[in-house]
């Protein structure tokens, strides 16, 4: 793979007789990295596929195309001092401005104004909502910082969310933008073949997910849950968010807080689980 800026292929739309394949991407992605090899699994699985389709339209930059050194220098010593080194603003500059073919950062409002998202840890917590929120965006610029961060002007300028995937310290912003990609790309409508099994995910109703099965009916000793099988489609459907219910009070009772429940979900949650995991240690006190 060529470490030259466009690395990943632009995928032409290919227009099947599926229905599944829009007229153009229905997102367009760029990222701005000093390592687009990094970001090589965005080829596999789903959004692979999805890019493949022309769902998706993903371009990896290499931010040392907008160096003029011999050295292709993007990094210097911070200003007070200190360890570590920053990231220079002249060429997130220049890079920002071609990517996003905007002359100044300030000229919001246009049709054409991509959605700029720099992952740090000090950013806003990244959150099932806040996927559905971009996935509804038409074209999400990420710039993946490395070292100490990117120049604060660069980002005071251009960001439009700093964003967190978490309370801990990656090394640099591509595993947080593949990260925030992945749960991004799969609300993208066509992305995931039964759009149902989006719906249904943790999060999507304020619960997490409760347990799941397959064949064998037997395994190990253990059956899989009569009502599973019974093919009565509502006392499933109650089962699930009972369960669902269940495993939310024990590992997440901070999320509850959010959720108007009925009587019947109150007494779901008074009721045991069905999961080992969540009926015998104590239940979580909050957030994990
Ligand atoms: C070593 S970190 C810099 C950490 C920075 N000195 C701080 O303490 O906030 C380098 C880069 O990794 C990325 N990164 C690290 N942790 C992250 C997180 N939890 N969420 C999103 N991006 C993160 C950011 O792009 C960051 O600029």
């Amino acid at each position: 793979m060529t470490l030259d800026r466009v690395t990943l292929d632009r995928v032409t739309p290919d227009h099947g007789d599926d229905g599944s394949s829009p007229v153009g991407p229905r997102l367009k992605v760029d990222i701005i990295t000093i390592f687009p090899d990094y970001l090589a699994p965005l080829e596999m699985s789903l959004l692979g596929k999805a890019r493949a389709r022309g769902l998706v339209d993903v371009q990896v930059h290499d931010l040392r195309a907008w160096t003029s050194d011999v050295h292709r220098t993007v990094d210097d010593q911070p200003y007070g001092g200190g360890p570590g080194m920053v990231m220079r603003p002249e060429p997130w500059w220049a890079a920002l401005t071609t990517v996003t073919g905007r002359a100044r950062p300030d000229q919001a409002g246009s049709p054409e104004r991509p959605r700029v998202i720099v992952p740090t840890p000090s950013g806003r917590p990244f959150t099932q909502s806040l996927a559905a929120e971009l996935a509804a965006a038409p074209w999400l610029v990420f710039c993946c910082g490395r070292y100490e961060g990117i120049d604060s002007r660069v980002v005071e300028a251009w960001a439009d969310d700093e964003v967190s995937i978490g309370d801990y310290v990656l090394s640099g912003g591509e595993v947080a933008t593949l990260v925030m990609l992945e749960a991004v790309t799969r609300l993208v409508p066509g992305v995931v073949g039964n759009a149902e099994s989006v719906v249904d995910d943790s999060f999507s109703h304020g619960l997490l997910e409760g347990p799941v099965y397959t064949r064998p009916v037997t395994w190990e000793g253990q059956d899989v849950p009569a009502i599973l099988r019974s093919g009565d489609h509502g006392a499933i459907a109650r089962w699930r968010r009972d369960e669902a219910l269940r495993r939310t009070a024990h590992r997440r009772p901070d999320l509850l807080a959010g959720l108007t429940l009925s009587d019947a979900d109150r007494q779901a949650i008074d009721s045991p689980a069905r999961d080992a995991a969540d009926r015998t240690s104590e239940p979580s006190t909050g957030s994990p």
